[in-house]
């Protein structure tokens, strides 16, 4: 894939977020309840999410009918391009529904089947519009905040590091989750759960956190902001140098995601049962 291509398909992705983003706005100013539940009561579904994810597929299905389609609220929508794009129609559903303003429209494109474990995100864009930001990159074009250059802080030490993560749905998962914090909390300067791992993302690349972990994320929550830290200068990865994956995701400048890392899976080791 030339730049010139790579580039075109993040334009797309920015358009799409931004205007995921004004209908999710619009319709913030009316009256949000709850549609379903998934995993857990606490793991909620709005109208609008569906509303939002149905406006970028009929949007991709009109520009790019070949490509293939992920979202977490739809089937898949198989593609005959190489291309899959990545869709969570609002990452930080409970602050949506609460009025918080951390919530977000996450839009990634990815080359490879609609699989994490194969593909590469080529592009994303992460419209913020209650926190009034737009985040996006492509591949080999750096990272972008509302047009402007970002770059991942130049941390050293955990122990003056500002730290994002997050906690899923399910009870078991957050008792793992708590115990992975107890070893963290006390090394970090301090920890964020803002609610929204697309935004969390975002934030390692601009340099409002230090880094972030956090287990049990769905692809369509870090595809987006996976490039966009990576752009900004950042890696992602799991534990143990492993790829990033539902199973954990770590993120920072290089040295301070290593000493994360290690910390995590230490917590890990040592307090029992997997992360
Ligand atoms: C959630 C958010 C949250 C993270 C959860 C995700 P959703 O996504 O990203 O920050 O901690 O793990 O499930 O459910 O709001 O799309």
């Amino acid at each position: 894939m030339d730049v010139t291509e790579t580039q075109e398909l993040g334009t797309l992705a920015i358009r799409l977020a931004r205007e995921g983003a004004e209908l999710a706005a619009a319709r913030r100013e009316g009256v949000v309840t709850v549609e379903a539940t998934k995993s857990s009561l606490a793991d909620v579904v709005t109208a609008v999410d569906h509303e939002v994810e149905e406006l970028l597929r009929r949007r991709i299905a009109e520009e790019r009918p070949d490509d293939a389609i992920l979202g977490e609220e739809g089937d898949d929508t198989p593609g005959t391009s190489g291309l899959t794009w990545v869709l969570d129609p609002i990452d930080g559903t409970v602050n949506y529904l609460y009025g918080q303003p951390a919530w977000a429209v996450s839009v990634a494109v990815c080359l490879g089947p609609p699989d994490p474990r194969e593909w590469t995100v080529v592009a994303g864009a992460v419209a913020a519009p209650a926190l009034g930001h737009l985040w996006h990159a492509h591949l080999g074009g750096g990272a972008f905040r509302d047009g402007e250059p970002i770059r991942v802080t130049e941390v050293e030490h955990l122990g003056v590091s500002l730290v994002g993560t997050g906690f899923g749905y399910v009870a078991e998962q957050r008792a793992r989750q708590a115990r992975a914090l107890t070893g963290v909390l006390p090394v970090v300067r301090d920890i964020r759960r803002l609610g929204s791992c697309a935004a969390d993302l975002c934030m390692v690349a601009d340099g409002t956190l230090d880094a972030f972990f956090e287990s049990g994320i769905n692809p369509w929550d870090m595809a987006a902001g996976e490039v966009i830290v990576r752009e900004a200068g950042g890696v992602v990865h799991g534990l143990r140098g492993e790829r990033a994956s539902e199973g954990m995701v770590i993120a920072g400048n290089p040295g301070i995601s290593a000493l994360l890392a290690e910390v995590v899976a230490t917590a890990h080791e040592t307090r029992s049962g997997s992360v």
